[in-house]
């Protein structure tokens, strides 16, 4: 037995190196909720997150045994490690849940797809034998997301000791699009889950589906308990790290990029930033706003379309489509409506966060229109960092809609000309209803903030009498 108390598995961890070309590696710190949740727990817990490798300056800080207290990176096969998180989890498991499989984007679930799936069972072995060894006796460990589904069961036979939680961090899918994994890895990944003590959801839908799920194909919970975390934003950390230097010099330059309206007031903006990620929607948004400019065309020279689109997952061919079609239906649109002085549509690509704060503070209305989205933190973040107050136009199939809602102007993903109407409500509210209810939104969006979220089920799972009890 290890000497870890609280343990925590993720696929990405909180640090990553990259080799410099004079050969020396340099180190660098992640953000997220469970990062800080962990930090707030103090250096002195004996908290270890394990992790894997997953650049090849990761691979040679392994080799070189450089490393930071409190992490443990897995060096699992690279070939290994494509087919277990691109083969697998983003394109399988993430599809599923997110129900992004329409056709003729349908999955086949062929003799390949048998040979990565064992490369996901050896990736999720590699994590459970690891914890097994680090874990002290009755230790709690955290296991993250749908990368490691099969963890909790694995770790729970080698380990009968410890107390063993999983938080899913994307939705679950309804068990009328579970089941359209093969019937013996939908069963596989639903005892894997049911290994552990507690499972978290970030709202009560994606609760409920799980154990629809596990009526149909499973007998029901068994001993695993349930709860609901709604991940909330960082309002410390954001309003302190939105208003220094680096931040105030991009809005500068954001603002010259935006420019002025013919009556020299500042442009209107619709602000987006997200991973270029098919559930985000992009390509709908860029044609919501076209059809905003079209219905209303009072509205050109007026407004800009800010959108922050961060490349993502490019090993995999749709998102490199995905990623590329955003990109020519801005350029479309910038030929189609711009003006000498009005560029219709500002979009970036290179991931910049202090710019995403720039681009925060000078939102008008902040756009969040995934298809499906576990939560989304954005639609809680622009809220509370606005100089002015945001209207948000927030699809209803994002986690977040269940605490915003009421304050947000809701709409259907699929549906442009209904956004396109959203947008038109959102540029028009008065500005001191905006202002009231932004101030609503920014409220919810953080009253479980991250520290207290990760604090909140390591209590949860240490207090609760766990099935081997
Ligand atoms: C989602 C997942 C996270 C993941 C993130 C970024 O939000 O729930 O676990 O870290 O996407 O994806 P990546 O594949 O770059 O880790």
């Amino acid at each position: 037995h290890g000497a870890a108390k609280v343990l925590v598995a993720s696929n990405r961890g909180p640090v990553s190196y990259e080799v410099r070309d004079d050969g020396s590696l340099h180190s660098r710190r992640g953000g997220g909720g469970v990062v800080s949740g962990l930090s707030a727990i103090g250096p002195d817990a004996g908290a270890l997150w394990v992790c894997s490798a997953l650049s090849d300056g990761d691979r040679e800080a392994v080799r070189r045994g450089v490393g930071e207290d409190g992490v443990l990176m897995l060096d699992i096969p690279a070939d290994v490690h494509a087919d277990a998180y691109n083969g697998i989890a983003n394109s399988v498991l993430w599809f599923v849940h997110h129900m992004l499989y329409q056709t003729p984007l349908e999955p086949v679930f062929d003799a390949e797809f048998r040979r990565r799936w064992a490369s996901y069972e050896a990736y999720n072995r590699a994590f459970a034998e690891a914890l097994a060894g680090q874990a002290a006796p009755g230790a709690a460990v955290l296991v993250q997301d749908y990368h490691l589904t099969l963890v909790p069961g694995m770790l729970r036979e080698l380990r009968p000791d410890l107390r063993i939680g999983h938080f899913s961090h994307t939705p679950w899918a309804p068990p009328e699009y579970f089941r359209m994994l093969p019937d013996d890895i939908a069963e596989q990944v639903l005892r894997g889950m049911l290994g552990a003590d507690r499972l978290g959801f970030l709202t009560r839908r994606w609760a409920d589906a799980f154990e629809a799920c596990c009526a149909r194909f499973a007998d029901g919970l068994g001993g695993t308990r349930i709860g609901v975390h709604g991940l909330g934003a960082d309002a410390d950390f954001l309003r302190e790290r939105s208003h220094r230097a680096d931040v105030t010099e991009r809005m500068t330059a954001l603002r010259d990029e935006i420019g002025s309206a013919p009556d020299g007031t500042p442009r209107r903006t619709i602000v987006r930033v997200d991973r270029t990620e098919l559930s985000k929607n992009i390509v709908r948004g860029l044609l919501s706003y076209r059809q905003l400019l079209d219905d209303h065309p009072e509205w050109r020279e007026r407004v800009v379309h800010v959108a922050f689109a961060y490349p993502s997952r490019q090993d995999l061919a749709v998102y490199r489509d995905y990623t590329a079609e955003v990109q020519r239906l801005a350029d479309e649109l910038n030929s189609q409506y711009g003006t000498p002085g009005w560029t219709p549509v500002v979009l970036h690509v290179k991931d910049d966060f202090a710019r995403s704060l720039a681009a925060y503070r000078l939102a008008d209305v902040a756009l969040v229109n995934p298809i499906r989205d576990g939560m989304n933190l954005v639609a809680k973040e622009v809220p509370v960092v606005s100089d002015e107050g945001c209207a948000l136009v927030l699809s209803r199939e994002a986690g977040a809609h269940e605490e915003l809602g009421e304050d947000a102007i809701t709409v259907n993903p699929y549906d442009v000309v209904g956004t396109a109407r959203a947008l038109h409500e959102a540029l028009s509210v008065r500005p001191e209803e905006r202002a009231e209810r932004s101030k609503r939104l920014a409220a919810a969006a953080t009253a479980l903030p991250p520290a207290q979220w990760f604090l909140d089920q390591l209590h949860a799972l240490e207090e609760q009498p766990g099935p081997s009890a």
